[in-house]
């Protein structure tokens, strides 16, 4: 089967293979770097957590923050990432579409996307932070971490669109063959898309992964 839209059935069906992309030996020193720059950002904060797949983030910002609910579209992933140990037992799921939030709200200080932007159609990830920014208080802090595309790493692209989507053809151990959107932003492209929305920004490119770390600018000034 190819399926060039649904990246949400595509990632229910890897739920239990999911976790191996972050065994990959060559990208072992950019994690530890960035999963440090994650949990250190995000410490004492009251994190809303957008597209949280198995918990693999979940976990140590858990042990920094001060709590976290933790969302997805895929019961699949959240029943996985609820097996996981959290130690200081503040980390809360709840099922929802990343695009719209539905029934999300609480006193959030901050929110957290891990590979989910990539996921996101160019024409829509002004509209993604929208709704975000709804669920946020002016002046939350926004950590958002995802892929460069390294040769020999990253599957290849197997074709980009004409909005600038480029497109991953990736195998499940099933055998299943699905195309997925998978962008892969430049740091000017971040900078644009965010620019009204958002003050303070910091980008941090390492290897294999960057992270935009900025404040929600009050809405009125949007
Ligand atoms: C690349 S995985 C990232 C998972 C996790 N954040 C991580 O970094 O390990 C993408 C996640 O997005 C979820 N997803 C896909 N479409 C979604 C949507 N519309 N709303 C919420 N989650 C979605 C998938 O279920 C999957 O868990």
């Amino acid at each position: 089967m190819t399926n060039t839209t649904d990246t949400a059935a595509y990632y229910a069906r890897r739920a239990s293979e999911y976790e191996r992309v972050y065994d990959k030996p060559e990208r072992q020193t950019d994690l530890l770097a960035i999963r440090a720059m994650v949990a250190e950002r995000l410490a004492g904060h009251r994190v809303l957590e957008v597209a949280c797949g198995t918990g693999f983030w979940t976990e140590p910002i858990s042990r920094t923050a001060t709590s976290i609910l933790a969302t997805d579209i895929n019961e699949e992933v959240l029943n996985l990432a609820r097996t996981k140990h959290y130690p200081n037992e503040n980390v809360r799921f709840a099922k929802t579409d990343a695009l719209t939030l539905e029934g999300i709200s609480g006193s959030f200080t901050a929110a957290f996307v891990g590979f989910f932007w990539s996921h996101i159609p160019v024409g829509r990830t002004g509209a993604f932070l929208s709704v975000l920014h709804s669920k946020l208080p002016p002046g939350a802090l926004l950590v958002v971490i995802d892929n460069n595309h390294v040769e020999g790493s990253n599957t290849p692209i197997s074709h980009t669109d004409e909005d600038g989507n480029t497109y991953q053809r990736r195998v499940l151990d099933d055998g299943s063959t699905h195309e997925i959107i998978k962008n892969f932003p430049s740091e000017s492209e971040l900078r644009e898309v965010t620019d009204e929305s958002a003050h303070d920004v910091q980008y941090a490119a390492l290897r294999y992964y960057w992270c935009l770390t900025y404040r929600a600018k009050p809405t009125r000034d949007i």
